[in-house]
């Protein structure tokens, strides 16, 4: 059975640039928007136009210079939003406006102090409006993980009928448990008109840790795209981690699911939003954490060197990392060592071993780790001493 495609749509240029202190100027804006085309999104997210001159200019730059990926640009429920992404995204090859309007009661009583009557009201306008600018709509009802299903399956037979292409349900934030949010996006499946006819988002936050997990319950219940940023960044806790739902779909194929993206690219896209975005990712983040591929323990080691898949479940040349690490420290046991020794040109016999591997140990307690050099410094010094003996 072939596989069903997942459309992935980057919002790292929005949600993510979201994030207290990684503001991008529109040159590094086009530098990252450049490499997702390249690592194969199919919608980058290129900003928030109406927000400031700086972001409707980085839009505009971006729709000028992609060429594969649909070009977006959120707006909220109004014209002048609307106006104002229409205009940035003149120049796009393929242009879709990304408007909505907050559905939960919440943002309908405290947000808008309105009714949902009023609320749906506007969404449709809101969709009429964009829809007589470009073709590809997408609507977004905000913190729809909130909002009760009976209302949300209204407004979106409703956005559907005024033009909308791509329904984004949100969990704005992150409340949602995956089994809640999968079950969400059947509701609506099986009970809005015309669903068959667009295409379902998923767009998680990670306030709960729970992002990824609920925007892969969402494509298996039937959505086909999927929200997210490289490295997870984005608002509090951030958004769902691009690399960690690709890897996912690429690592279960039983899931019957595929993305455009290549994944060779991911670890070097993740280096490259750290360094222009200031934020470091945690070492042991899934799929492009420094420690994602690193043994530190002698069991593990030993395991990995007989056979990578002992310990790993992707191989990491998939992800754009040349191999995987063998960490040497305290926890390590002398099949590690042998094996690192052999690396930097030192085949050493078991009688080396049994003498290297106690002076390893010495040092191993005394700094963290054990770099190529104290293993050079150690094993000369072992030879040299077998030599004089043997003298
Ligand atoms: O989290 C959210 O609800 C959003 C919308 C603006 C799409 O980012
Ligand atoms: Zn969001």
């Amino acid at each position: 059975m072939s596989k069903s495609q997942v459309q992935i749509f980057d919002t790292t240029l929005r949600d993510g640039e979201q994030v207290p202190g990684c503001k991008l100027n529109t040159p590094e804006k086009l530098i990252i928007a450049e490499r997702l085309d390249e690592l194969g999104v199919d919608i980058i997210e290129a900003g928030f136009p109406i927000s400031s001159p700086g972001d409707f200019n980085s839009v505009v730059e971006i729709a000028k210079l992609v060429k594969n990926a649909t070009v977006c640009g959120l707006t909220r429920a109004n014209k002048k939003d609307i106006d104002a992404a229409a205009q940035a995204l003149e120049h796009a090859v393929k242009p879709r406006i990304h408007t909505g309007i907050g559905t939960s009661e919440s943002h309908i009583r405290y947000k808008f102090n309105s009714t949902p009557e009023k609320i749906l009201e506007r969404a449709v306008e809101a969709v009429s409006y964009a829809k007589s600018f470009v073709e590809d709509i997408e609507f977004y009802a905000e913190d729809a993980g909130r909002t009760d299903n009976e209302f949300l399956a209204k407004v979106c037979e409703e956005v559907i009928k005024a033009g909308a292409t791509v329904l984004n349900i949100p969990d704005t934030t992150g409340y949602c448990l995956p089994e809640e949010y999968g079950a969400k996006m059947t509701y609506l499946k099986e009970n809005v008109k015309g669903i068959e006819n667009v295409v379902l988002s998923c767009h998680c936050h990670n306030d709960l840790g729970l992002a990824t997990a609920n925007s892969i319950a969402g494509v298996q219940a039937g959505a086909r795209q999927i929200e997210c940023t490289i490295n997870g960044i984005g608002e509090r806790a951030g958004n769902t981690s691009l690399e960690e739902v690709v890897m996912i779909m690429k690592q279960h194929p039983y899931l019957n699911l595929d993305t455009n993206i290549n994944t060779q690219l991911l670890y070097s896209t993740s280096q490259m939003v750290q360094h222009h975005m200031g934020i470091l990712v945690q070492p042991n983040k899934a799929v492009v954490g420094e420690n994602a591929f690193a043994h530190s323990s002698g069991i593990h080691q030993d395991g990995v060197i007989k056979n990578r898949e002992t310990y790993e479940i992707m191989d990491p040349s998939d992800v754009g990392v040349t191999e995987s690490s063998i960490v040497l420290t305290a926890r390590s046991g002398r099949a590690a060592l042998a094996y690192r020794a052999k690396k930097i040109g030192f085949d050493l016999t078991k009688l080396e071993l049994d003498k290297v591997y106690p002076e390893f140990l010495k040092c191993a307690d005394y700094q963290k780790e054990v770099e190529d050099e104290d293993i050079e410094k150690i094993v000369k010094s072992v030879r040299a001493q077998l030599e004089k003996i043997a003298s």
